[in-house]
């Protein structure tokens, strides 16, 4: 599909599909329990409500031990819980009714957001809500007309509903020095990631000399990489996690474009599905702007990492099997110096390793894509989540967060400073 034929008419979807948008989706009656399998005959079993399109699996279901919050809308709550009981699975309801834990969210959201100046002057501190896009936008653009010395942005490309997916790039870009690669908001509704990335944005630019790292490592932040769902998300459907584009033969939309990368990518027939890969690689924009970029870069890309909520990990490759990266001794210790940073600042426990191993396996990822594509090390980290109340944190919350994860990101950085870093 040529490009520009394409973006005047998407745009002009876009408007439409905006104002189509005139009420929020009511998570009404929605419950939320907390279920851990105790055996793999168990785990099976739960898989089995995965494709069901009342059913939302908050944290995919893992390991033996390891609870997973599943979300189920009224008409199958009552089969839903029978099964539990029948199949003996260890289960406790944690949430009544979702609608008030989204209304109270959007409450303290804009409070919050009447209480900050307006989002225009990068370094007021603004992470006390979360940021819709075009307040994203509006900062990005004024933090490059402040510091347009070190940093700019770049359009990489465009959403399937016309909306531009902007890069900040800090640094030389010259063709030798070692580049760091962050992007952000893959999934839509993890709106602690992008907060994230724009922190780490607003600490390494307003601070750009006190920070040793860049006199010789370049840096690229995406903190939206699927804005279309990103809007969604916070406009009309809160846990809305795909992309926007429609599926052939399915009313369901979307396609998670982390799992649309040609490394280990595996076709499924079910588009209504929360983690479908599409009918092929690289049919999202958002996977396929990524490989771009690294196919522009190449060997240059020495670290890439995904950050996403919500879980406390750093997870390192590969994901699609049970199988250790070669260097997975380097990764083990980035990742534990990242652990370790923000351990240091108010306690918080991370998990480090492989992806498969630790959690699930997954396949067509990010992650794998960059270390298979281009990068040496490569990483998804999982941030925190809302407790037993929600998805994602009180907007309260956001600042301290990102606070602590810009001290573990920042180890990234030095790891590449220090390891490659001579010019
Ligand atoms: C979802 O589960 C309910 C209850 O078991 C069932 O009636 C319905 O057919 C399922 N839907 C899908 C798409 O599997
Ligand atoms: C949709 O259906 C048509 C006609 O049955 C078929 O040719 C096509 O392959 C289907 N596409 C997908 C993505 O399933
Ligand atoms: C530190 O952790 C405690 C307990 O988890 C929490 O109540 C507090 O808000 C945190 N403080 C910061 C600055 O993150
Ligand atoms: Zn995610």
């Amino acid at each position: 599909m040529k490009h520009h034929k394409m973006k005047a008419s998407s745009l002009i979807l876009a408007t439409i599909i905006s104002l189509v948008w005139s009420k929020q989706f009511s998570y009404e009656g929605y419950k939320v329990w907390s279920v851990t399998p105790k055996s793999d005959e168990q785990g099976k079993l739960l898989l089995e409500w995965e494709n069901n399109v009342s059913i939302d699996f908050w944290e995919q279901v893992s390991k033996i031990g390891l609870s997973s919050r599943i979300m189920a809308a009224p008409d199958v709550q009552s089969q839903f819980e029978e099964f539990l009981v029948e199949h003996n699975i260890d289960h406790k309801l944690i949430i009544e009714n979702v609608e008030r834990v989204f209304e109270r969210e959007r409450l303290e959201n804009s409070q919050n957001k009447a209480k900050s100046t307006p989002n225009s002057q990068p370094g007021s501190g603004n992470f006390n809500h979360f940021w819709t896009f075009s307040e994203i936008n509006r900062y990005l653009t004024q933090l490059t007309i402040l510091y347009g010395d070190i940093c700019h942005t770049e359009t990489l490309g465009f959403s399937y509903e016309g909306r531009a997916m902007r890069a900040l790039k800090i640094g030389r870009f010259d063709g030798t020095r070692p580049i760091v690669f962050f992007e952000a908001g893959v999934h839509a509704r993890e709106w602690i990631a992008p907060m994230a990335a724009l922190y780490l944005i607003e600490q390494l630019v307003i601070n750009h000399h006190t920070h040793y790292e860049l006199q010789s490592v370049d840096v690229i932040v995406i903190p939206v990489l699927n804005p279309d769902g990103y809007e969604y998300s916070y406009n009309y459907e809160r846990l809305w996690r795909k992309t926007r584009s429609p599926n052939a033969n399915s009313t369901c939309v979307g396609v998670d474009a982390n799992r649309n990368f040609a490394h280990e990518w595996r076709p499924s027939n079910n588009p209504c599905s929360l983690t479908y890969g599409g009918v092929a690689p690289f049919t999202e924009p958002e996977a396929a702007i990524v490989r771009d970029l690294y196919a522009r870069y190449q060997d240059l890309v020495k670290f890439h990492i995904g950050i996403h909520s919500y879980g406390l990990y750093f997870l390192y490759p590969w994901g699609y099997d049970f199988v250790n990266i070669d260097n997975w001794e380097d990764h083990d210790l980035a990742g534990n110096n990242f652990a370790e940073a923000i351990f240091n600042v108010n306690g918080t426990i991370y998990r480090v390793g492989n992806a498969a191993m630790l959690l699930y396996t997954a396949y067509g990822g990010g992650s794998d894509y960059a270390a298979y594509a281009a990068a040496e090390l490569s990483a998804t980290v999982e941030l925190p989540g809302g407790g037993d109340s929600g998805f994602d944190l009180p907007a309260e919350r956001i600042e301290s967060v990102v606070k602590e994860t810009w001290m573990g990101l920042e180890q990234v950085l030095h790891y590449v400073a220090d390891v490659h870093g001579s010019k």
